[in-house]
């Protein structure tokens, strides 16, 4: 008979996780493989949609039940969809620029609200997604379509629980390494989908990298001022290779989260193994296979009130945070 499920730590505030998931849930390189589910054969359309059930991990370690989780670049919903799988659903808000992606959300959302309705589960996945079969609820779930750095400044400072969300990574080059005569004869493995809109708010059509970088900056400074103090956004981000060299953006957008408040907590490398491989320097010189992609965790740290007879000068805004100083669990 399996053993029951140990319970949470009593003075654990951030999320339902007993002490062994805290712990599994901290390595700091994932290796994901899930089935097709979800609408899955639909939201391929959008080459960077991210799997609701990497999702629901990330969810649930840095929410409760009921929280609100926010992703202001929600494409076909990844974030909103692991958040209605959640073991205890939460709420979730995303922005997305695109309707057609936030069309296929919808139609998604609808057909496994249906699913459930008929007493369909998703199935257990056993060690590759601890915590049984799931069930889906995205009664707390809504996508508004349009430009997040709009969006972001309808919402009220510290009203989200948690951010997670991947942004577009860089902006978009002509294709090059992937053009010319090796891709003719390699043609089976370009793809077919769209991950870039012709939209000039659409981040990827900025300018130039430090362009992106700087609307990045922005963002961040915005996703902080929406989170509660102490409270955790989880940004994957793929580094990219351009014009010659290698850029590493999970790095430089970690770097421009610190400048605006949000201090770098950590780094999960995520290895995504089917990635295709394409034969971009052979064989002449080495250009990367970029299989992996970076899960960086950001925290607003707690706002700590001045102990008596203290100045307070001793500790800014990027002091460390609770549970930081000995103690096992962090509490907000
Ligand atoms: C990397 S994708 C996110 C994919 C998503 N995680 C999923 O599971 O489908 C980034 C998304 O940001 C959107 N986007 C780009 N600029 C935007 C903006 N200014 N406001 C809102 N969304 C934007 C793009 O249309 C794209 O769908």
């Amino acid at each position: 008979m399996a053993e029951p499920r140990r319970a949470p730590h009593p003075r654990n505030q951030l999320n339902e996780l007993n002490g062994e998931e805290w712990l599994y849930f901290t390595k700091s390189v994932w290796t994901t493989a899930y089935p097709s589910e979800l609408g899955h054969a639909r939201r391929r359309a959008h080459g960077a949609n991210k799997p609701p059930r990497l999702m629901a991990r990330l969810i649930e370690f840095f929410t409760k039940p009921d929280e609100l989780v926010l992703d202001p670049f929600a494409g076909v919903g990844g974030t909103l969809l692991g958040a209605a799988i959640c073991h205890g659903p939460r709420r979730a808000l995303g922005f997305e620029l695109s309707a057609r992606w936030a069309e296929v959300y919808a139609e998604v959302a609808a057909e496994a609200s249906a699913a459930a309705g008929a007493g369909r589960a998703l199935a257990d996945l056993g060690s590759q997604d601890p915590g049984g079969p799931r069930t889906f609820d995205a009664t707390g779930c809504e996508l508004r379509v349009g430009d997040a750095r709009e969006l972001l400044r309808d919402l009220p400072d510290a009203s989200v629980d948690f951010v997670a969300t991947d942004p577009p990574y860089n902006v978009q080059l002509p294709m090059t390494m992937s053009g010319g005569a090796l891709a003719e004869a390699f043609a089976n493995r370009r793809t077919d989908y769209a991950m870039v809109t012709d939209d000039p708010a659409d981040l990827a059509n900025l300018a130039n990298y430090p362009a992106f970088l700087d609307a990045m900056t922005e963002i961040l400074a915005e996703l902080r001022r929406v989170l509660r103090p102490g409270r955790y956004a989880a940004l994957i981000v793929r580094d990219a290779y351009q014009d010659g060299r290698y850029l590493f953006t999970g790095a430089d957008l970690a770097a421009r989260a610190a400048t605006v408040g949000l201090v770098p907590k950590g780094d999960v490398i995520w290895y995504q193994a089917g990635t295709r491989l394409r034969p971009y320097g052979y064989p002449n010189v080495f250009v990367p296979n970029i299989t992996h992609q970076h899960l960086l965790i950001l925290r607003r740290d707690p706002e700590r009130r001045p102990r008596a007879g203290s100045t307070g000068a001793r500790r800014g805004a990027g002091g460390a945070g609770a549970g930081e100083s000995g103690r096992p669990a962090p509490s907000s």
